[in-house]
């Protein structure tokens, strides 16, 4: 076993090296000059999806799978930028009617316009990028691009930005330049991760802990339903209008909560007449998720897996059948878990649902690994599903600076 994650960790290696090779050459092709190499991960999250816009817990971890970006600053006020996975250039510039139409370049501009609404003064520059982390897949690769361009221009332009700020930078560039009113999670794990760590968030203060995880003889494994709906970003925003819907209702009677977080059943209850059995629905789902990250944790501080997996079910249950962001797919891909054993299961990520951008993240004791990936082979769906079998971030990255070692 040992044999076959050493092969996967130099095969990452290698595929790092190949993919900033591919950079550096292209780089040089359309700037004939050489710049600096930043990268930062996309992200797993363990349980709590929804929850932290709605002021709660989340519990995600960076993985060895991220964008890498070669920059320079080219001592003009144009951003020219070239993206290989899409093949696609944009040169813009950086003030506010500039704003790229490709939505790709929208996230560069966004990170630009935010450091420089925060007083950052920087200049244009030139870049190329890659990645590997799937595409609206629910592994955050926008967050990674958004934390990989942070990171590069607060340390090029000196700007001293914490990371704190740096991830909020990410966050905000969602909100105003891609019109996704997404919580701070994605980009906290970007920014944040740690080998060999899961993060466990307070998406209201904060605060953070590390829970170094390495569960022996269970394997977190991640499928790509490949399933993507272009309207995600509107469903997505649309959830959080419903928990905000119930917040005001409940306020009425509870003037402090002020977030999901602060809720209780008992608190939804009482305005159930007052609100849609819509957002009722989706409340539900968040107050009884929001409940799970922290039984999760306790259960891990006594290493008790079964019972994280236990919650991995409810959360897919949830998401499926009261938030509604599952889809046909991924309900198939969990049923197939639950038969063949496996520990736990569940969608990842944002989801939306018939409709997805999603994979599932589940927990496998070794026994039962085998099976499940006998019977996803045998199924007609496979040929529409990607296998990843993923580790948290390895040491390629220095977490200081997120810059590529
Ligand atoms: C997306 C958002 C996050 C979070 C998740 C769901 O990834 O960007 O802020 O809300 O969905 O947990």
């Amino acid at each position: 076993m040992g044999n076959f994650f050493l092969f996967i960790q130099l095969f990452t290696l290698i595929k790092l090296s190949i993919m900033q090779q591919k950079i550096r050459t292209k780089f040089k092709e359309l700037f004939n000059t050489e710049g600096s190499l930043y990268t930062s991960p996309g992200r797993i999250n363990l349980i709590g999806e929804h929850t932290d816009y709605n002021g709660g817990f989340v519990f995600p971890g960076a993985v060895d799978k991220g964008m890498i970006a070669e920059i320079k600053p080219n001592g003009t006020g144009k951003v020219r930028a070239f993206s290989i996975d899409l093949n696609d250039y944009a040169e813009f510039g950086l003030t506010e009617e500039d704003a790229p139409s490709a939505s790709w370049a929208r996230y560069i501009f966004g990170v630009c316009r935010e450091i420089i609404k925060r007083g950052g003064n920087i200049q244009g520059f030139d870049t190329v990028f890659a990645g590997d982390v799937p595409l609206g897949a629910g592994m955050s690769s926008s967050a990674a691009l958004e934390s990989t361009y942070a990171f590069a221009l607060n340390d090029l332009f000196s700007l001293n930005i914490d990371k704190f700020e740096l991830a909020k930078i990410g966050q905000a560039t969602e909100h105003n330049y891609c019109g996704v009113n997404c919580g701070i999670m994605d980009q906290f794990a970007s920014v944040f991760g740690k080998a060999g760590s899961l993060i466990r968030l307070d998406c209201r203060s904060l605060e953070y802990k590390y829970y170094p995880f390495n569960p022996v003889g269970y394997k977190l494994v991640l499928l790509d339903s490949v399933v993507k709906h272009e309207l995600a970003s509107s469903a997505y925003n649309k959830r959080r209008k419903s928990c905000e819907n119930v917040v005001a209702a409940i306020r009425r009677n509870h003037p402090k909560v002020e977030f999901l977080r602060d809720a209780t059943m008992e608190m939804l209850n009482e305005v159930k007449a007052d609100v849609s059995a819509e957002d009722y629905m989706r409340a539900e789902y968040v107050i009884e998720e929001i409940q799970r990250v922290l039984d999760v944790c306790a259960a891990l501080e006594k290493g008790d897996y079964e019972t994280v997996g236990e919650k991995m079910y409810g959360t897919h249950q949830g998401m499926s059948k009261l938030y509604e962001v599952s889809c046909e797919e991924l309900d198939f891909l969990n049923d197939i878990a639950k038969e063949c054993g496996v520990t736990g299961s569940r969608v990842m990520g944002g989801g939306f649902g018939g409709l997805l951008w999603g994979s599932a993240g589940i927990t496998v004791p070794w026994e039962c690994y085998q099976q499940y990936g006998d019977t996803i082979l045998l199924s007609e769906h496979y040929d529409a599903m990607k296998r990843y079998i993923s580790y948290i971030l390895d040491k390629t990255i220095d977490p200081k600076t997120n810059i590529l070692l």
